[in-house]
């Protein structure tokens, strides 16, 4: 750490314990935003840390429908996003709009709103899921017919699990696009001893060729195994930092070296200061919507 970033958490301290703050942050995050976390987790744990935390002020570093999400539980609590742009594309691929009307087409489907949504979606939904417990959540429903937005990928390899018929919105995350099946293929000849361990945003083609197919938090936890000593990792590039930090000696590759989400590296030391200075941007849902968003991430929070 140079000299200007040393200064810079001494000062993100000092005012985290001024206000009254704690920093929630996400496995993507850089390395240096990792190092000041209160907790660094996956979109579930997070939520969870936001739903129970006792502080009045969280700064979120990850991106918009985390901060919203912790928002939605903790409505009383300041929810800083250090960059308001750090949005998630592929949560804006679906509108509470466009989800009104397939409702309609599907009046006898269970809408399951995976936790990268806006929280109008969130509030036209039945119930939420995270990657960490999207099986737990779709097999604890009656209904057998499951309408699931956005993230197509994710919705088919629930799909492969579940024995429920699945209506899929055409979502997908970009950055899990990049990772690609030849280079899982490659890095298995090339590491025959590594566990091959995916997100289950990647596609079905990088699905079929993994040991495990986990969330962030997953992984880490995956990662602390003894009899796992080489990973071959396929989710966003962010998390090799806390894999590596957590997991001295043991090799961890990632299968894509261009699997990095833009939004997620927005978030800066800087910023994290002068959103602490300014008390701002704040996230903040209308209150008609995140009561309806809540009653979806609270049943899935009973399920996790
Ligand atoms: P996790 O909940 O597994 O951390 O995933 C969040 C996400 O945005 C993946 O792209
Ligand atoms: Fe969204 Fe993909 Fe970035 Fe995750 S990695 S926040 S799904 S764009």
């Amino acid at each position: 750490m140079n000299e200007n970033d040393v200064e810079l958490v001494r000062k993100i301290n000092d005012l985290k314990n001024t206000r009254e703050a704690v920093i929630l942050v996400h496995n993507y995050q850089l390395g240096e935003i990792q190092d000041i976390a209160d907790f660094v987790g996956d979109s579930l744990e997070l939520s969870q840390q936001a739903a129970q935390i006792d502080a009045k002020v969280i700064v979120f570093c990850g991106v918009h429908f985390m901060a919203e999400t912790a928002s939605i539980l903790s409505p009383d609590k300041t929810v800083l996003l250090p960059d308001l742009n750090a949005g998630c594309p592929m949560a804006d691929m679906v509108t509470a709009k466009q989800l009104r009307q397939r409702k309609k087409e599907l009046p006898d489907a269970a809408v399951v709103a995976y936790v990268n949504t806006t929280a109008e979606v969130k509030a036209e939904s039945d119930i939420c899921c995270t990657s960490a417990n999207a099986i737990s959540v779709v097999e604890s429903l009656s209904c057998e017919k499951i309408l699931f937005v956005p993230d197509q990928y994710l919705g088919h390899y629930i799909s492969t699990r579940v024995n429920k018929e699945f209506f899929l919105w055409p979502g997908f995350c970009a950055t899990h696009t990049r990772i690609l099946p030849q280079r899982v293929f490659e890095l298995k000849e090339h590491y025959p001893a590594a566990k091959v361990v995916v997100h289950p945003e990647c596609r079905p083609e990088v699905i079929a060729l993994a040991d495990e197919v986990l969330s962030t938090g997953g992984m880490c936890r995956y990662a602390r195994l003894e009899d796992v000593n080489q990973m071959v990792v396929g989710t966003e590039l962010g998390i090799i930092y806390r894999l590596r930090k957590e997991n001295p000696g043991k090799i961890f590759i990632p299968v894509s070296e261009q699997a990095i989400c833009p939004n997620m590296k927005l978030i800066t030391l800087e910023k994290v200061l002068r959103s602490l200075e300014e008390m701002a941007p704040e996230v903040k849902v209308a209150e008609d919507i995140r009561l309806r968003a809540k009653i979806a991430v609270d049943k899935m929070l009973e399920v996790a």
